[in-house]
């Protein structure tokens, strides 16, 4: 894989990356007819953080490194919080709280690699 298309993967990711987060700000105080429409793009965002991740850990790492394993646990985490703070807006302080820290967690496995 060339340069380009590896800092283009690097790029989406983490553009979907922000998408993914915003999608779960944005159902914490949308109003209930915009959940349809931020469900869809949190779904797409979620896929292309999902599908360039992997990618990138093949290409780069051969599938080794317990830091990816713990991303994908976060993935997940922050791929339900959009849904979850339709159903339970009353809740949206803990939603945002998650979000942040899954987030956080994310960014110190790709940066620090620890294991
Ligand atoms: C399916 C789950 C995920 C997998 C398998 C994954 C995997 C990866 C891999 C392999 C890299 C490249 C590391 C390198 O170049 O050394 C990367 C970069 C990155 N990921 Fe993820 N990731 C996932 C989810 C996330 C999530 C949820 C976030 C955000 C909260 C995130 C944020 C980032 C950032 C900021 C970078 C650094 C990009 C750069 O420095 O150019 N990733 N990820």
């Amino acid at each position: 894989m060339n340069t380009s298309e590896l800092n283009a993967l690097h790029i989406i990711h983490v553009l979907a990356a922000i998408g993914l987060i915003g999608s779960t700000f944005y159902a914490c105080a949308g109003s209930p007819e915009t959940r349809k429409k931020t469900l869809m793009w949190s779904g797409i965002a979620t896929l292309l953080v999902f599908l360039t991740g992997m990618r990138m850990w093949k290409v780069q790492y051969d599938f080794s490194g317990g830091w990816a394993i713990v991303k994908l646990v976060c993935w997940l985490g922050l791929s339900a919080f959009t849904g979850l703070a339709y159903r339970k807006r009353e809740r949206a302080s803990l939603w945002i709280i998650l979000t942040i820290v899954l987030s956080a967690a994310a960014l110190v496995m790709v940066y620090l690699k620890p294991f």
